[in-house]
């Protein structure tokens, strides 16, 4: 069958009713309307099957098509490879995995292996137990511990949610492994401290107090995203980074920084945490990596953490027993080299900076006129807006509230998105992610469809 010229869009919706179990979405709806389809793609735009165009503020609804629908190059790069060699296990190299993990690795200095797999969760799993094979070799079985934060999120896998700091995400689906401690969050709109002028060094040594508490012979890693996506968008205050690469240092902790979301290009940089002069020991990625033209996910380490499984190459166990079948797959380096060539040729980097201020500029100017955006945060075309139904005491707006407000955004032309079965009671950041190459009448039309929602729903 050629599915791209299918056009019995009614047989699909059907099928889709009938057969499709949909990614965090409640079915009984589907009882009386019908479940979205979405058809087309082309740069920021996307059409349903009802044939409705949007503007789509969320590169795909979760931070991935970093480089806009309908990337013709992108489409024949992977059909080239797949035609030439499409699959091979990952204990052999190929072209595509080979010539990308140079070109990304050019882009992180200090780092220098790429591990492939094919989604961020197992990006993380992948780090996860590498840390403990760590622990195990190096460290007579301890430091196996590793430190997650409160509203990170790293991935839906039972080990990733142990390590996921959103109750809603992890909530029935316990029991979790051991080993994952929690270290408080450094939103500090929702300071635990009150108010202090030090915000992000005291968010910074709670880290510290945890790792005291735990034992610092039992904790292996720290796994942090560099701007917390799904929690809230949030942007570590200053203080916070400096001072966390001083306590893995201190305590010899591996620092994991989670890109999933920040990675290649997201917050203006090519990754998050050169946003705050950090030095990771392992970073994983995947939504941006081949901005979902294919699937793909990277553990990058450092050599030293590379060195530790060869430096007994006579132990049977001592090398990364760990095999991921579709990172064998050369469509996500394929695509993923084409994917980064994009974002340099068309210096998608300063645009990202430009544009991201605009938004966040746009929206803050929203403030004056609507007191229902509490505070505005992000870095680069990573955006939150924080909604509370008082702006002095704080109080978030309801969820329901904050769903009509989406609403009434698509109402009017623009795809947003908001913090979803996150941390209960803050399910109430508005999040915005465009995709690198938007312009600034789109920025303007997103942040117009923003003001008119709000107007209708709050008031
Ligand atoms: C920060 C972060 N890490 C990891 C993941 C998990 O990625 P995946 O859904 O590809 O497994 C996500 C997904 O949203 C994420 O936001």
């Amino acid at each position: 069958m050629d599915i791209s010229s299918f056009n019995d869009i009614g047989a699909v919706v059907e099928a889709d009713r009938a057969h499709v179990w949909h990614h965090l979405s409640q079915h009984k709806q589907y009882e009386t309307v019908d479940p979205r389809v979405i058809v087309e793609g082309k740069g920021l735009r996307v059409w349903d099957a009802t044939g409705r165009e949007t503007l789509d503020a969320v590169s795909g609804g979760v931070w991935t098509v970093n480089v806009g629908y309908g990337r013709e190059s992108i489409a024949n790069a992977v059909r080239d490879q797949l035609l030439k060699m499409n699959y091979f296990a990952g204990s052999a190299g190929s072209i595509p995995g080979a010539m990308f993990s140079q070109m990304l690795t050019e882009k992180m200095p200090g780092l220098t292996r790429v591990y492939y797999s094919n989604s961020g969760s197992e990006a993380n799993e992948k780090a996860y137990k590498m840390v403990r094979q760590i622990a195990h070799r190096q460290h007579g079985g301890k430091k196996w511990k590793i430190l997650y934060r409160e509203r990170d999120y790293h991935g839906t896998t039972i080990a990733c949610l142990a390590s996921g700091g959103q109750e809603e995400r992890k909530a029935m689906y316990g029991p979790f492994p051991d080993g994952f401690i929690p270290v408080p969050h450094c939103l500090e709109y929702r300071s635990q401290w009150g108010q202090v002028d030090d915000y992000g060094l005291r968010a910074a040594n709670a880290i510290e107090e945890v790792i005291l508490r735990e034992g610092a012979d039992s904790v292996g890693a720290i796994i942090l995203e560099p701007v917390t996506a799904g929690g809230g968008v949030i942007t570590p205050p200053e203080g916070y980074w400096p001072r966390v690469q001083e306590i893995c240092k201190k305590y010899d902790l591996l620092l994991i920084i989670d890109e999933v979301v920040c990675g290649v290009g997201r917050t203006g940089k090519w990754f998050g945490y050169q946003q705050f002069g950090i030095q990771p020991d392992i970073v994983t990625m995947a939504k941006g990596v081949a901005s979902g033209y294919a699937a793909i996910s990277c553990t990058v380490t450092t050599e030293a953490v590379f060195d530790m499984f060869k430096d007994n190459a006579s132990d049977p166990m001592g090398y990364f027993r760990d095999i991921s079948t579709f990172g064998g797959c050369t469509a996500g380096p394929a695509a993923a080299l084409e994917n980064m060539r994009i974002i340099e040729d068309e210096g998608l980097l300063d645009n990202t900076t430009a544009m991201g201020e605009r938004l966040m500029g746009n929206l803050r100017g929203l403030m004056e006129k609507h007191a229902a955006i509490g505070e505005v945060r992000g870095k680069g075309l990573f955006v939150g807006a924080e909604l509370v139904a008082d702006r002095s005491s704080r109080e978030p707006l309801g969820e329901a509230q904050v769903a009509a407000v989406v609403g009434a955004v698509m109402k009017r032309g623009v795809q947003i998105g908001m913090t979803n079965r996150s941390v209960p009671g803050f399910n109430n950041t508005l999040c915005l992610s465009p995709a690198l190459m938007v312009t600034a009448d789109q920025i303007d039309q997103m942040s117009d469809a923003i003001d008119g929602a709000l107007t209708e729903v709050c008031g």
